[in-house]
């Protein structure tokens, strides 16, 4: 009884960063998950296949578990060129494109978004089967940015009706309307945005460790995203975008943008598909229909939660994790390969 089986589930949208901090929270995310979208934005950004071969086995290496793929991803830049994107098209599963400037790392990313700059290396991308992965922010006010976002990935779904577009991370209804209106949108959804909003971050004492690009929105919006996520939606898979910061960052008084929930994702997704009665459509939300969109096979891992009080560790080293010092009512009990 209150056994939950999971099988190989999948985090489409994750930062595992470099170093030190990739050595703490690989293992973390490599332990629960079959696999990852690795995201590039490093410092400098991962752009050339070198890098991205040489960051993966450098991922591989700190996971400690043969039973993890990452599946990596090329920072964006117009100067791709259809014999490049060739070249590394088997050793990718997406292109992220970030606008310039717009989230932790995103110097170099595209400054327009005119199709006359960015359209071919769309259109090769698009001939090729590569995956577009878009962080669809504007340089506007922080609680428009999603929304005047819209028109670009209407524009780009429209124009490229072949290419598969990801809306990433997820944060208002309109950006769930849009979605739903063409086929070639897909979107991810993180675990933060299916629970907080503005108010959590800002409407009492202000929480540096629930703050993240796109800024959590407004009850509608969480509610939106909620029921989308519990649907299953065939174009929408959960991507945790959990992104590490160290300590000092983050508790500053120039706050790093990020919410680190990669070791705590899969227990408290459970907690809230329950809540909802809709553990039915988990395994879609959390691992088929990634499968499906990215035509990915993943290492087999089964997981068993049970209904058990424990308590989430105040750190992870320095990286302080959603839900620190809290209690969660579900835990993983037994992971099998
Ligand atoms: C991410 C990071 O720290 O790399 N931060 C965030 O707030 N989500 C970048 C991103 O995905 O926007
Ligand atoms: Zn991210």
């Amino acid at each position: 009884m209150d056994k939950i089986v999971l099988e190989s589930p999948l985090d489409m949208h994750l930062h595992l960063r470099d170093e030190t901090m990739l050595e703490v929270v690989a293992p973390l995310s490599a332990k629960n998950f079959s696999g990852a979208l690795i995201m590039p934005n490093l410092v400098p950004p991962i752009s050339t296949k070198d890098e991205v071969k040489a960051y993966k086995q450098r991922i591989l290496k700190a996971s400690k578990d043969k039973n993890f793929n990452p599946y990596m991803t090329l920072f964006f830049k117009n100067t791709y060129t259809k014999t490049f994107l060739k070249s590394i098209k088997d050793d990718i599963l997406a292109i992220k494109m970030y606008p310039d400037g717009a989230t932790t790392n995103s110097q170099g990313g595209v400054s327009s978004f005119d199709l006359k700059e960015i359209g071919q290396t769309l259109q090769a991308m698009s001939d090729l089967g590569i995956v577009l992965a878009i962080h669809g922010e504007s340089n506007g006010f922080v609680m428009d940015r999603e929304a005047e976002f819209i028109p670009l990935y209407e524009q780009i779904a429209q124009n490229f009706p072949n290419l598969k577009i990801i809306m990433e991370h997820i944060t208002t209804k309109i950006a769930v309307d849009t979605m739903k209106k063409y086929n070639n949108l897909h979107a991810t959804i993180t675990l933060h945005h299916l629970l907080i909003t503005l108010d959590d971050l800002a409407g009492g004492m202000l929480k540096p460790h629930l703050f993240c690009k796109p800024i959590a929105k407004r009850p509608e919006d969480k509610e939106a995203l909620l029921a989308l996520a519990l649907s299953g939606h065939s174009r929408v898979m959960f991507g945790s975008d959990s992104a590490p910061h160290p300590q000092h960052k983050k508790e500053s008084c120039g706050c790093a943008a990020g919410v680190f929930t990669a070791p705590i994702a899969i227990e408290v997704l459970v907690s809230l598909f329950d809540k909802h009665n809709s553990l039915k459509t988990l395994p879609l939300f959390l691992s088929q229909n990634a499968q499906n969109i990215y035509q990915i096979k993943p290492p087999k891992k089964i997981l068993t939660l049970e209904k058990i009080d424990h308590i989430v560790p105040k750190s992870y080293t320095d990286v302080i994790p959603m839900y620190a010092g809290e209690i969660l009512n579900y835990k993983i009990t037994n992971i099998e390969v």
